[in-house]
């Protein structure tokens, strides 16, 4: 992979370093940082960097990290590390009651609006009120019906003095939770294309084999990203051709669920998915008029879903948040006629594939080149 392309893969919450057209749509962007001073934006920095600490392991929760700074010290640190574990909010303080110091008076910074009801663990505002808190600095709102303001809104009831960012943290932010972000205003998942092709735009030879396209390193990536989704989607083309496995080879990663839209239940029992229910679950996505059931006795899930929007309104109502569509093409352009697809990540490697033989380049170290493309912000 190309060094831009690395920086691109590790700048996944930079928005500026990214293609495609930025819609901005949370009006929260128009209000300017006026009474933001610069050390207040490096401690909303460090919570951005706390919170991505959580990434693969919160969903479908969001990614969220806390910084508590009083007369000017950082007294405590937190993030949300697991689901069902301690919002970053209470982990923070809990951090500052084992390093010794009080929070009372101190700021809080967090990357996300405190929550105000009780979910998996009670609400934060609570903790924060409790804590003697005086001034909190969210970096973006939480549009979350049972959120969307009502936790700011407590805490200013309880006297807190609350800011909210704008600019580089604010949209730095948002886009570390897209996928939180489109499920919560949608119920769907968020999209991300990922594909591999060569120089001449070819995802497979020119006789229809399947080689590898992209490089050792590209792949692992690929295997990050995957251990990142909470489902992972092919169509039935690509298990017939290939026989994947799509789990995410990285040691103690969640494992994502396999997703295979086969409108006429095709899965074969002997594939790779069906041998290895007990890595990760499979879901066969199927028409209303296909016979799923022996599919369904041999463990895997179904789902009847006519049409993609279907399809992913049933995987959103299942807390899949984000789905990483890795193709084939028929099946990627299937999501693209139905406006289904948020994001792209196409590796194109510098081979020519179009011939009847792979055409190599002269350069043995020359590498893929990784463009990341959004197409929609939520
Ligand atoms: N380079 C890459 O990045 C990359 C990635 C993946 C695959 N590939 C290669 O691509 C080749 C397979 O490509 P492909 O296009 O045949 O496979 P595909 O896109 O994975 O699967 C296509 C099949 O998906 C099924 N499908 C289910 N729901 C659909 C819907 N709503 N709309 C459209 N299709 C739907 C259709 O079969 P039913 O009608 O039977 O359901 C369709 O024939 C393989 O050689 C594989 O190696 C390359």
């Amino acid at each position: 992979m190309s060094v831009a392309g690395v920086a691109w893969a590790r700048k996944l919450t930079d928005g500026r370093l990214r293609g495609g057209k930025l819609v901005l749509i949370d009006s929260s962007v128009n209000v300017m940082n006026s009474q933001l001073t610069g050390t207040d934006l490096r401690h909303l920095s460090r919570a951005l960097e706390l919170a991505e600490c959580g990434r693969g392991r919160v969903s479908p929760n969001p990614l969220v990290g806390a910084v508590v700074v009083r007369d000017g010290e950082v007294v405590g640190e937190g993030w949300h590390a697991e689901l069902g574990g301690l919002h970053a909010e209470r982990a923070a303080l809990a951090d500052c009651e084992r390093r010794g110091e009080g929070p009372a008076g101190a700021t809080m910074y967090v990357t996300l609006e405190p929550c105000a009801h009780t979910g998996r663990t009670p609400p934060c505002t609570e903790a924060i009120l409790e804590a003697g808190i005086s001034r909190v600095v969210i970096a973006s709102d939480d549009p979350s019906e049972k959120a969307a303001g009502r936790g700011p809104g407590i805490l200013r009831d309880g006297g807190v003095e609350v800011e909210m960012a704008s600019g580089e943290q604010a949209t730095a932010a948002r886009l570390l939770n897209q996928p939180f972000r489109k499920h919560a205003r949608t119920g769907l998942p968020l999209v991300t294309l990922k594909l591999a092709m060569s120089l001449d735009g070819r995802t497979t030879t020119a006789s229809g084999d399947s080689p590898w396209i992209s490089s050792e390193r590209s792949r692992e990536l690929v295997h990050r990203w995957r251990a990142e989704s909470d489902a992972i989607a092919v169509g039935i083309g690509t298990v017939l051709a290939d026989d994947p496995l799509l789990t995410a080879r990285i040691p103690n990663a969640r494992q994502p669920i396999r997703v295979v839209f086969d409108r006429s239940a095709r899965l074969p029992h002997d594939s790779q998915l069906m041998r290895t229910l007990d890595q990760a679950p499979v879901l066969v996505v199927v028409s209303p008029q296909a016979d799923a059931s022996t599919l369904r006795d041999a463990g895997a899930k179904v789902i009847v879903a006519d049409g993609i929007p279907a399809a992913l309104s049933e995987l959103g109502r299942r807390e899949i948040t984000s789905l990483f569509l890795e193709g084939g093409r028929t099946l990627a352009a299937a999501f693209a006629d139905a406006g289904e697809i948020d994001e792209a990540r196409v590796f194109v490697a510098p081979v020519l594939l179009g011939g009847s033989r792979r055409i190599e380049p002269l350069d043995p170290g020359a590498d893929d080149t990784l463009i990341e493309t959004r197409f929609r912000e939520w």
